[in-house]
């Protein structure tokens, strides 16, 4: 967005050290809160809220060590109203070159009851006291009211006004328990602005209990909130908190739905900021996550991957390297058409036309139903078992069922085409390959005997594909080679078979040199 005398930035206010640490299992040590916090930087965050130093020595050393050494964002630490809180806090964050304390307290009835056990009245005066101890210390105080979303409206307004009167110069409505609605949010944001005098920045802290963090975050903003709470990855207590990326990412996206507004983040960073708290923290982040998931910029769809081929503003509204993605993927999968399976081969330099594209794109689309997706690997091998073997069939496998285990003799029942007729034969061998080979030679009527028989996977993972190699010399002296691949062993085993007796059967036919057909094709 170009910049006008109007610009307003909305700061962006990290807590993805403070809220976003007390997820459920994450426990960062010091130099893990370091390494974010020095991420956190090179984002360009305003503030980094970098933990709560009277809740234990731990992260009482771990904001002094950030706030020692990170230098660019403000460092911020959070406190509770009583005085100890908030010197302890002041101690942590004093060799920062700029700081702010963040002091908070519930003013809904629930917490107030339950909780804190103190009356409306007792809750107005630690809000006046914790603001102006907060104030001796730096002119930057920040004030929320916990639970705001749940509180009686009158009277945390009264809250918020005494925190003004007392110096706080940024107000924080927290949607602690992930309740509000972005209508009524937005209601409650303006109508504070409309209710609270004073010349502070609004600042909304939204949780995701409804899945609503992000929307009702966006809300606050279209109704004057200018600092957003946010946390990398959106982690946080319970469903979490709002998710950074994809509230830098709307305000940048649509500018005409928030005009005049800018955020200061180098969003080519928000991928490796989102990998390296998923690494440190051990929260894996979900791959349709919006911005920073590995399929955010990932199509599969005949149709997607041929409009993307087309003009990549087809299927995609951000560019995939401006928020740090490697870029657009388009996946080959059973869902895939011909165009992305072309491109595809031809980005790996691999040139097919014609019958064997037609039969490489068949076996391709076969496979994909198996296997969820197929890699440059896998591909590079189909491409290779096609070339290897004549178009032309002479045979072909239609059904292969195998039984084996400890107890019964493996046997294979067969179903193949021969010179264009089914043939159906039951075999048993010393193992599953050997049945399926034997009934294999009974359906041809070619003898022989295997020479050599490697088998490879493609990649790794249990659904990886089989590649098999093998070696044939027929009774009557024909050596041959076949190639076979398959999720499933015995019958990448018996494709290999039958591609070698393919070249058995035009070698008869033609008299054609073996190995001139014999050599696996040319990969680029
Ligand atoms: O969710 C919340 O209310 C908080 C406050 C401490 C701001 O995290
Ligand atoms: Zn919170």
């Amino acid at each position: 967005m170009s910049k006008t005398a109007t610009t307003e930035r909305v700061v962006i206010f990290d807590t993805t050290l403070r809220d976003g640490e007390q997820s459920p299992g994450i426990s960062l040590d010091v130099g893990e809160k370091l390494e974010i916090a020095a991420q956190l930087a090179r984002l360009g965050v305003d503030y980094i809220e970098a933990g709560f130093p009277i809740a234990s020595q731990g992260d009482f050393e771990a904001v002094h060590a950030i706030a020692s050494s990170v230098r660019g964002p403000v460092i911020c630490g959070l406190s509770r109203t009583s005085h100890s809180d908030i010197d302890r806090c002041w101690e942590a964050i004093e060799p920062a070159e700029r700081r702010r304390i963040h002091v908070f307290i519930a003013t809904s009835p629930t917490h107030m009851e339950h909780k804190l056990k103190m009356s409306p009245d007792q809750v107005l005066a630690e809000a006046a006291s914790a603001v102006a101890r907060a104030r001796e210390y730096t002119d930057d105080v920040e004030f929320s009211p916990e639970d705001a979303s749940r509180s009686d409206f009158d009277f945390m307004c009264d809250v918020l006004r005494v925190a003004v009167d007392n110096g706080a110069g940024t107000l924080n409505i927290p949607d602690t328990v992930g309740f509000a609605t972005p209508v009524e949010w937005a209601e409650r944001i303006r109508a504070i602005r409309e209710r609270v005098d004073g010349d502070y920045v609004l600042s909304t802290h939204c949780h995701n209990d409804l899945g609503l963090a992000v929307a009702n975050s966006l809300a606050a903003v279209s109704a004057g909130a200018r600092q957003v709470e946010c946390t990398v990855n959106g982690i946080g207590e319970r469903a979490g908190n709002a998710a950074m990326e994809e509230i830098v990412m709307a305000i940048r996206t649509r500018p005409e739905i928030y005009p005049d507004l800018e955020v200061g983040i180098q969003t080519e960073e928000l991928a490796r900021s989102s990998r390296m708290v998923s690494r440190l923290t051990g929260y894996p982040v979900q791959y349709n996550k919006a911005v920073v998931g590995r399929n955010a910029f990932a199509h599969e769809a005949g149709i997607h991957q041929h409009g993307m081929l087309n003009e990549p503003s087809t299927y995609e509204i951000m560019d995939p390297l401006a928020v740090g993605q490697e870029g657009t993927k388009l996946v080959l999968g059973k869902h895939s058409g011909r165009a992305a399976f072309k491109d595809a081969l031809a980005k790996m330099g691999i040139d097919i036309h014609g019958d064997v594209l037609n039969a490489a794109f068949t076996r391709f689309k076969e496979l994909a139903d198996r296997k969820i997706q197929l890699s440059d690997a896998d591909l590079e091998a189909l491409v290779a078992e096609e070339l290897g073997g004549p178009v032309d069939h002479a045979y072909d496998l239609v059904a292969l069922e195998v039984r084996g285990g400890t107890v019964n003799t493996p046997t294979a029942e067969l179903t193949m085409e021969v010179d264009g007729t089914e043939v159906s034969v039951t075999a048993e061998g010393d193992g599953m390959v050997d049945a399926a080979c034997t009934a294999i030679k009974q359906a041809t009527g070619v003898d022989g005997r295997l020479t050599d028989y490697t088998v490879m996977s493609v990649t790794g993972g249990v659904d990886a594909l089989a590649d098999v190699a093998l070696s044939f010399q027929s009774a009557d002296g024909v050596k041959v080679s076949g190639r076979g691949l398959s999720t499933d062993v015995v019958e990448a085993s018996a494709r290999a078979f039958i591609a070698a007796l393919n070249k058995v059967a035009r070698v008869r036919a033609t008299g054609e040199d073996p190995n001139a057909i014999d050599r696996p094709g040319h990969l680029g």
